[in-house]
Formats: structure tokens, sequence, C-alpha cells
């Protein structure tokens, strides 16, 4: 087992700790960040042996022999590696090119999604849970409950016998965040399979946005042990007065750290709270960092600094039970561990990922290990503009149902009137209204309408939609939507922006449809191209990837499109386009 000392690492542990055996590595006289106590201990050491730490102590010249490599700490700081609770490490880049980056500001362990890959099956989740292993950092994850609003989507998940056997695996440490709506009133494996991970002494991970007062007892009910939804320090306060381990996310998708800052002024215990980043962008990673910058931030909003990293290293690994051997420097534990130049500035200069130097000087000194995937985005997608038509049932005018964006993630219901041209509904794009579209892998498509998007013309089409499997698309002219997505199809799975009379633009993601085969940073660049030139046509997003991504989703009210029609998220039904 890789996750427990065996007989002979506890041997060779004690015979450095009693000065019989010399130690590999020796961080000497550094500021230690005591997690357990609370204390900032002056001029400590700490000898490692192997992968495991073998001493913590003021003097550890005894365990330096001449083979002994020492890191002279003296003026520094050295914390735990910091561990992200909650991330979605499948965002656009293999491990390997996420590693290269993440591992870099000091994360030595991420707990991971892996439902972006779920419609791939067993076998599909198997093969990133393999690519992950024997990497310089502990990646471990959380077995996809598999909730979608795709009847398609959901016929390709594994059967819940394959997800429990999922649940039983070492690296998987409990279920996968399901959304609170869909565990409180659909049909869905979550309840089975937090039974089981509840059996195994595993975690239940919650998304309860929103969700509050009776129905947020009522889903705890459901063995939910976390929640990173979390936008105010009263909701905060309300799910650790429930018993609810509260992740704090501050990442590319939302931001909430600065809003739930005063949850430090309202005296309350912090330790079943953690820092986490809920996935972060490849053009984020690059430019800024991981979860570091998550804790420099908290220290910013004026968090004690030894809090902040205990909610980035020991709450994070107490709640996952990995603090038998991650979470804080101590015998006995991995040698994950970071040297920062002092308490309040987060920047790595070494980080030490089970016993070995992976930074050094801020320089990243492994390369992460790759893996082929075998897995394929969609192709043999051919569509055409009639595909996209909307017919009018008469002459109207329709009240038709649109998607209005009321931000990148967030959409609402808005009912427009419109007039039918030769007997068709077509987008406005001067009222702003697009035609948004959903190809699903096996060619079945829907096509409805969404306001707020803001480009006049050309169309964006992804294959990286959540909870889906297959092409999305938002456009105003059918021509240029059909050209989209046919490219995105031609790529095995991409993002493409096509807009008649220019050259297009694309990022290809062969792996999966979601997962590009290119450097993070050509990724980030490329990623930044696009967005740019959408913006340019009129997108007022901040991300203009979101509001595609988020079309198919069940985790955000309220309207979402399947392949079968636009969904209510509340209703949890399809809804008619035209009203009336
Ligand atoms: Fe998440």
């Amino acid at each position: 087992m890789w996750n427990v000392l065996s007989p002979e690492d506890m041997r060779k542990l004690i015979r450095v700790a009693s000065g019989k055996e010399k130690a590999d590595l020796v961080i000497v006289d550094g500021d230690l960040v005591n997690v357990y106590s609370g204390e900032l201990l002056k001029g400590w050491s700490v000898a490692v042996k192997g992968k495991w730490i073998a001493y913590v102590g003021s003097d550890a010249s005894h365990a330096i022999g001449p083979e002994t490599e020492i890191i002279d700490a003296s003026g520094k700081v050295l914390t735990p590696g910091f561990i992200d609770g909650h991330t979605h490490m499948i965002w656009y880049c293999t491990p390997y090119e996420f590693l290269r980056y993440a591992v870099k500001g000091g994360t030595t362990t991420f707990i991971t999604e892996i439902m972006e890959l779920v419609h791939f099956g067993y076998q599909g989740l198997l093969e990133y849970l393999q690519a992950v292993e024997h990497q310089p950092a502990k990646i471990l994850a959380t077995v996809p409950s598999g909730i979608t609003l795709s009847e398609s989507f959901r016929k390709r998940i594994p059967s819940l016998e394959e997800l429990k056997e999922l649940l039983q695996r070492e690296d998987i440490l409990g279920v996968g965040e399901g959304y609170w709506q869909d565990v409180l009133e659909g049909e869905t494996n979550f309840r089975a399979l937090a039974s089981d991970s509840l059996r195994l002494g595993k975690t239940v991970e919650g998304h309860a946005a929103g969700c509050r007062g009776r129905k947020l007892q009522a889903y705890l009910d459901n063995g939910v042990s976390s929640c990173h939804e979390s936008v105010s320090a009263e909701e905060v306060l309300e799910k650790l007065r429930a018993g609810i381990f509260v992740m704090v996310r501050e990442g590319s998708i939302r931001k909430e750290l600065e809003a739930i800052s005063e949850i430090k002024d309202k005296h309350s215990d912090l330790r079943h709270v953690a820092l986490v980043t809920d996935g972060v962008d490849p053009r984020e990673l690059v430019a800024k960092g991981h979860l570091e910058c998550v804790v420099q931030q908290a220290i910013e909003l004026g968090f004690d600094p030894i809090v902040a990293i205990q909610m980035a290293t020991l709450n994070p690994a107490e709640y996952f039970h990995l603090d038998r051997f991650a979470g804080g420097i101590a015998p006995g534990k991995y040698a994950d561990m970071v040297i920062i130049p002092e308490l309040q500035t987060i920047r790595a200069e070494f980080v030490i990922s089970n016993g070995q130097v992976i930074v050094r000087e801020g320089k990243l000194q492994v390369e992460p290990r790759w893996s082929d995937f075998s897995l394929r985005g969609p192709k043999n997608i051919r569509v055409g503009p009639k595909d996209f038509t909307i017919h009018a049932p008469g002459k109207g005018p329709f009240k038709t149902r649109v998607i209005d964006y009321v931000s990148a993630l967030v959409t609402r219901e808005a009912l427009i009137e419109m007039f039918p041209l030769e007997g068709e509904l077509r987008a406005d794009p001067e009222r702003d209204v697009l035609k948004a579209s959903l190809i699903n892998s096996e060619g079945k498509l829907f096509t409805g309408f969404a306001r707020g998007f803001g480009i006049k013309r050309g169309a964006l089409a992804v294959s990286n939609g959540w909870e889906i499997s297959g092409i999305t698309a938002v456009g105003a002219k059918e021509e240029e939507i059909a050209k989209a997505v046919n490219r995105v199809s031609e790529l095995g799975g991409g993002i493409v922006l096509y807009v008649e009379g220019q050259s297009h633009i694309e990022l290809p993601l062969p792996i999966g449809g979601i997962i590009s085969n290119l450097s993070i940073e050509v990724v980030a660049e490329t990623l930044e191209e696009i967005q740019n030139r959408v913006k340019a046509l009129g997108c007022p997003f901040e991300d203009v990837f979101l509001p595609l991504h988020i079309l198919t989703t069940p985790a955000i009210p309220f309207l979402r499109i399947s392949e079968d029609g636009m969904i209510d998220i509340k209703k949890g039904e399809i809804v008619d386009l035209i009203v009336s």
C-alpha cells in the first residue's frame, strides 16, 4: 500500500530518529509551521528518509551524514505541502501539463473530480486514474455520481456496480459532488453510492448552491459531508453548524473567498473549513498559479497565516482521513513540505513531495509522468444549416422561452415575443437573441434560444460542455453554427470560433473532446486568443466559454438544454420552447 508505513519503513525511520542511520535529506533551521499546535516554531529541522519524515526538532544534526542532502532554511518558513480538497484537474490539460505548473506553487496533494470522463464508462475512468498514479504529487479522486440531464449520456456512464467497485479503490476518497436538487428529487445512484462510501469510512461530496434551511437538512440526510458552494459568511456558518465540512472556493469558475472572509470575525472554529480551487483554468494556472494563490489571498484578507495554512493542509487532510500520512510536518508522515520566504508570503522556493525535492529555487526539478489516452472526442457529426431550423407553428407572433444569461454561469427564463420569417423562428442578434444548440454524440440535435451572449455574428462551438457528450454551439446564423460544429467534429473535439469572412480559430481537444494534446502554454494562449475574438464580436463575459459549458449542466439554475429539449432545472422537466 502506498499510503501506510511498511514495517521496513518504520524500522528505517526509527533508526534515523535515534541517530543510528543517516537521513537522505535534512532541512535545517527553518521556522516550522506546526499545523497541529498552531505554532510557528523558530529554527527547527526536519529529517527525511525515503518518502517519509523521520524526525522533527530543534536539532537534527544526529541525522546528517556525508550522503545527506542539506537544505538550509534559515530565515525561511517551512509549511506542510498544500492539499487542494476539491479541484477539477480535467480542464483542457493532460495531467502531465497540469502538474508542470500546479506543483510549482507547493500543492502536493490534489483531490479531483473525474466526472468529466464519466461517459467513457468504467474503463475511461480507470484510464485517467492510471494516468495520475505515480506522479510528483499525490492525486486522489472521488467517484462521479453521474448526474446528467442527457439520456444518451446516462446510458454511457458506468453501472452502479462499477461505480461501487471504483469506490473501493485506495485513491478514491468518496463520492463526488452531487447536485442537491437532483439528489433530493431525482432518481440517481447517489444514495446507493453515498451509503457505500460511509460504510467504507469515506466521504460524500456535496454541492448545496443556494440550498438552505429544511432543504439543506434534508440534503444532508443523504450522508453529504461537504459543500464548496457557499457565497457568504452566513451560509458558511449555517453549514458549519449543520456539521458540514465547508470548502471555500477561489478558482476560475467562481471566487468566493473575499465574500466569505467575514467568517474569521464570527468567532467560529475554522478547523472544518478548507480553501479549495474547484478547478483552475490553464490561463490562470500559467499566469498565477494554483492553491498557493488562494492561501496568499486568505492572508491578505486578514486570516491568521497559520489558520490560512491549516485550511489548505491539515483541515482537508483530516476531513478526507488523510491525516494519518499527510497534512502536517511530523514523524511518520509523508515528507511533503514547502519552503516559503516568510509566513505572509506564500511563494514556494522549495517543494518537497514524497521526500523528493521537486521544486528548487522556484524551478521544477522533475518531469511529471506522461500518459497516452485512448479516449476520443465526438466524431462523424455532420450537420447542415437546416438542422438548426426552428419551425414556427403558425403566423405568430409567439411568446418564446429563452435562456437568459444573468451571468456567464447563471441563467433565468425570459419570454420574448418572436415573429416568424418564412415559417421559421430565427435568431435576432439585434435583440441579442441567438440560437443555442446541442448535438449529442449520437447526432441527436436540439436548438433553442439564448439571450445575453452578445455576439452579433459568428458562432462558437465547444465539445467540453458539462455533463454532456457532444457539441454545444451558440450563434446567429445557421450556416456559421453548422461550420463551427462540423469543424469541432473534424478535430475529434475542440473549440471553434467561426465567423463568415474571417479565418476560423480553433483549439483541438482530441482527448475525449475535453483535453488538449498541446502544451498548457499553447492551450492558454489559444484560449485567450479565441476569447479576445469572441469579446470583440460583442460578448460581455469575462469567460466566453463558460456560458456554453453550462448550457447542459443540471448543477446550476434555471434553464438548460438537453438533446430532448429545454429543461427547467427547478421543475426538473422539459418545457415548451413556444409558450403561446
Ligand atoms: Fe466542483
